[in-house]
């Protein structure tokens, strides 16, 4: 017997990350409030990301070497790009802008 996740499934979720969780909104991350509850939502929050890369004995050997990589990504990128809500139907891509166009 096989078990796995669906990341796609925890990543989407609304109850973990919002109603709006399938819209791209980096900014959710920067906007816990105080007390106990927003602490465990956070805390859900990166437990659900954390775990695209598995955990215990199935974790990813790679992982930090992918945050790095990411990190240097995501600043390339904003070097030539602006980044926007796209105008396609989620899973069905969207429409990037150069700096220039925008
Ligand atoms: C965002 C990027 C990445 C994600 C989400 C990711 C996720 C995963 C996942 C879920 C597995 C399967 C774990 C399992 O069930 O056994 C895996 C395996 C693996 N990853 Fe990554 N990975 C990423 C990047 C990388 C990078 C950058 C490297 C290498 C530098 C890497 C190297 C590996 C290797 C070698 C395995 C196989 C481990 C094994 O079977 O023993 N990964 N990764």
């Amino acid at each position: 017997m096989q078990i796995g996740i669906s990341h796609r499934g925890k990543t989407y979720s609304t109850s973990t990350f919002g109603a709006d969780a399938t819209v791209f909104r980096p900014e959710r991350w920067l906007e816990f409030g105080n007390g106990e509850a927003e602490r465990e939502r956070e805390k859900q929050m990166r437990t659900v990301v954390e775990e695209v890369f598995m955990s215990g004995k199935w974790t990813c050997p790679g992982r930090e070497v992918a945050r790095v990589e990411l990190g240097k990504v995501f600043v390339e990128v904003s070097f030539v790009f602006s980044w926007g809500g796209g105008n396609g139907e989620l899973g069905k891509g969207g429409k990037w802008k150069g700096k220039e166009e925008s």
